[in-house]
């Protein structure tokens, strides 16, 4: 990294972790807190999950999770690496369409899609995963032909979870009507689709291909799928203050394919459907930091408060249990130890970025930052429009690249009906 006259800085992508210096221009130039997002970070994960699927899985499409982040920028990295769209309403087909995505790049699934939307996609191509029993009849009345393939959501994914999305099979009324549209040709069922996060386990991602294939062949006996999806859930290199917290060890994209690649095989041998995976957290979780002042620090007897110029609606705005991962950008030194709850920049009591993050070295001060990691996924597509601006986006590399600007008050406006 390097400091221009102008006070802006200059980064390389391996100032993946701005220091204090480059993180105060950065925060003087583009306004507190901002995210820094790493395109390179996003290009590595595409690049290590195709490659581990490419050595398992003979023929696999991976999907970019629109809802996931928004960012254009993102979205045209995974593009170019070759990554379909996977989205879930008729605004995020309309912004695939828009960022260059043709109909037959895109994967639509999604619990509401009206017989238009429907109709919309089947002319233009897409893969479609319906989820519920009139979402299949209209596409029946819709009489699909071309390019278009239809794949049906079940709600399948780990044994003994519940899902309220997709259509169970399992139902006998339900599952003789499926199997009367198939049988008159009412119906061209090609493919499908079940999604779960609640676990994230690589043995959950062969049950979870083992139950689809099953389904699908309690369907269409001895009939091959064209594609088995078997959604999002995967996750992605996590720092190690985020590991201990969970109740599951990491996996790698390795173990992923290790898992999906063996299932498949013991399926359908060398004959093998199309596997689609639709990772969001898998690709983007550690794609961004959000860097954010420290304010004030209020010490009592038996408690540390620190006020940073970021809200919880930035870092996790679901507000999971999970802490974030939280790094003091100053020089460390000292032997101290405190335990600090971090509290953002709103005026709700809820409003707790880490409810205990030890801080170690000198007692956290005023005028500290704060590098909040691993918030590429779920936040910005999340985040209010509350209280403060939504912050900037910038990019690493030989100019800071703004890929997202801080809103403005004209910003807010607009979104709220302000006539001009
Ligand atoms: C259908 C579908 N696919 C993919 C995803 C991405 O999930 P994750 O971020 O857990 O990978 C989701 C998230 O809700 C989803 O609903």
């Amino acid at each position: 990294m390097k400091i221009n006259t102008n006070g802006t800085a200059t980064l390389q992508e391996s100032d993946r972790d701005l220091d204090r210096t480059a993180a105060a221009a950065l925060g003087a130039a583009h306004g507190w807190p901002f995210y820094l997002a790493d395109l390179g970070r996003l290009r590595a994960n595409i690049a290590g999950l195709q490659s581990a699927l490419a050595a398992t899985v003979a023929k696999r499409e991976v999907g970019y999770s629109f809802k996931t982040n928004y960012l254009a920028a993102f979205i045209a990295e995974a593009r170019a690496c070759g990554v379909a769209a996977e989205v879930v309403s008729e605004l995020e087909f309309d912004y695939a369409l828009d960022l260059g995505y043709s109909g037959s790049e895109v994967v639509v699934n999604g619990p509401v899609k009206s017989p238009a939307f429907l109709a919309r996609c089947l002319r233009a191509g897409a893969v479609v995963n319906v989820d519920s029993m009139e979402e299949l009849r209209a596409v029946a009345d819709l009489r699909p032909s071309g390019a278009a393939q239809v794949g049906i959501r079940v709600p399948a994914g780990v044994r003994g979870a519940r899902s309220r999305f997709g259509i169970d099979t399992n139902d006998p009324a339900t599952r003789a009507e499926v199997r009367r549209m198939l049988a008159t040709r009412a119906v061209q069922i090609d493919g499908i689709h079940c999604h779960t996060a609640v676990a994230r386990s690589a043995e959950s991602f062969g049950t979870r291909l083992r139950t689809i294939a099953e389904t699908f062949d309690s369907l269409r006996p001895g009939v091959r799928p064209d594609f088995l999806d078997v959604g999002g859930g995967m996750m992605s290199a996590v720092p190690e203050d985020i590991a201990l917290q969970l109740s599951f060890p990491v996996e790698t994209y390795a173990d992923y394919a290790e898992a999906l690649g063996r299932e498949l095989h013991s399926f359908y041998g060398n004959d093998q459907p199309r596997l689609i995976v639709e990772p969001g957290m898998g690709l983007l979780a550690d794609t961004m930091s959000l860097y954010a002042p420290v304010v004030s620090v209020k010490r009592g007897p038996s408690h540390t408060v620190a006020v940073v110029m970021a809200s919880v609606l930035d870092v996790k705005p679901l507000r999971g249990a999970i802490e974030p991962s939280i790094r003091v950008v100053r020089a460390d030194g000292g032997i101290d130890s405190e335990s600090v709850e971090v509290t953002g920049n709103t005026c709700m009591e809820i409003d707790v970025l880490h409810n205990a993050l030890e801080v170690t070295g000198p007692p956290l001060r005023a005028g500290d930052i704060l590098e909040i990691r691993n918030v590429g996924a779920y936040s910005i597509s999340l985040r209010p429009n509350f209280i403060e601006p939504a912050p900037a986006v910038l990019a690493l590399g030989p100019e800071p690249e703004v890929l997202r600007p801080r809103m403005t008050a004209a910003d807010f406006g607009h979104l709220y009906g302000r006539r001009t």
